[in-house]
């Protein structure tokens, strides 16, 4: 059994793909272009954001946002500790400073309460995580966000499709992101990323920095980089946004199935407007249980083992075990099982068994 099955996934869409993928190798147009600008419109419609600027990976539309926003050495980032590495990645590389705030523990999401207490006369941005698919409570993060002059930036890179009080991750701030990674709900076949604002300045920053700071070619306006999306896996997205819904629903059936079946296991519960990037349980004795299901064929994945608060490339920011309880104890506890739309039936039923098995 497959984690995440993109065999399965390929094969479903396989005759579409290929003639996408053909019919872009055929027209010689491998940078931006057609496939890239029928992607961004198709995006903007999907998220209902007003502009969306795809880009290399969801590391670097975190990084475009904020070049754009001008983040510089001492400037000040909240964010959550219990995340990937990359949501920091381009604060720290700005010289700047993330600041944790701890979880809540029934999401894994930033802890809204907290974010306040956090903000200093050096604060310059609040970067929510939409963890697994759920969405961050994004309501009272804006809030304190317009009250303080902040920015807020949603890391949407695993909650493509969720849905939060009846708007779509990326519409959910001033500026979102997300990731195409393969094993991404709205995954590519290589690296990919995009942006989201509604913003006309802010767009037309980013789509520049995306593109070497370039208005024409060769005009430089600001410093960029190189972070545009290939045509190649714009077009295979183009294929996948379609049937993107389905994949969703396909999901969401999924997680019921597990939640039902499950119920008596602590799970970390999912939102069913999420996108269900994951379907993660919580366990004491997380190790044993993640060998004990490899024995019987089911694989699994934590995400994530460490919170990036005691992570070794981070421990100049000063902070120490038991700063973050919350995040500490999801990190110890969380075990994410086999989950995609084509996770097939006898699958399920086998997970279930041996979880159930096992969690007795
Ligand atoms: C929460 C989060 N932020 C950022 C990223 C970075 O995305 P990418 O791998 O596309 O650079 C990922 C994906 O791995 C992620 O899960």
């Amino acid at each position: 059994m497959e984690f995440i099955n993109l065999k399965a996934q390929y094969a479903a869409y396989k005759t579409e793909i290929d003639a996408a993928t053909l019919a872009t190798l055929a027209s010689g147009r491998f940078i931006m272009g057609k496939e890239v600008e029928t992607l961004e419109s198709a995006l903007c419609d999907y998220t209902g954001a007003k502009y969306a600027v795809s880009c290399s990976s969801g590391t670097d539309a975190l990084f475009i946002a904020l070049l754009a926003l001008r983040i510089k050495e001492q400037d000040e980032v909240i964010v959550s500790p219990f995340t990937f590495a990359a949501t920091i990645e381009a604060i720290a590389l700005r010289g700047g400073k993330p600041v944790f705030v701890d979880i809540q523990e029934r999401d894994a999401n930033i802890d809204p309460d907290l974010i306040e207490k956090a903000v200093t006369p050096r604060t310059k941005a609040i970067i929510p995580v939409s963890l697994y698919g759920n969405c961050a409570d994004f309501d009272p993060i804006n809030e304190i966000a317009n009250r303080r002059g902040l920015i807020v930036i949603e890391d949407g890179c695993q909650s493509f499709g969720a849905i939060y009080k009846g708007k779509k991750s990326g519409n959910l701030c001033a500026i979102g992101t997300t990731s195409f990674f393969p094993s991404k709900p709205l995954g590519c076949y290589g690296d990919g990323g995009a942006i989201f604002t509604s913003d006309e300045t802010l767009y037309n920053k980013m789509a520049r920095i995306r593109n070497h700071g370039q208005t024409e070619r060769y005009e430089h306006e600001e410093i960029g980089l190189n972070g545009r999306l290939d045509a190649l896996q714009a077009a295979i997205l183009n294929v996948k946004l379609k049937h993107f819904d389905d994949e969703l629903a396909a999901r969401r059936a999924i997680a019921a199935r597990y939640d039902e079946a499950l119920a008596d296991v602590k799970r970390l519960p999912h939102d069913q407007n999420g996108a269900i990037a994951q379907y993660t349980i919580r366990i004491q004795d997380r190790d044993r249980l993640a060998r004990a299901l490899s024995d019987r064929g089911v694989p699994t994945a934590i995400h994530y083992p460490k919170p990036l608060h005691l992570q070794r490339a981070y421990a100049y920011l000063g902070y120490k075990s038991g700063d973050f309880p919350i995040a500490e104890k999801l990190a110890n506890e969380v075990l994410s099982l086999p989950f995609s739309a084509f996770l097939a039936q006898e699958e399920q039923e086998q997970t279930i068994a041996a979880v159930k098995a096992l969690c007795r």
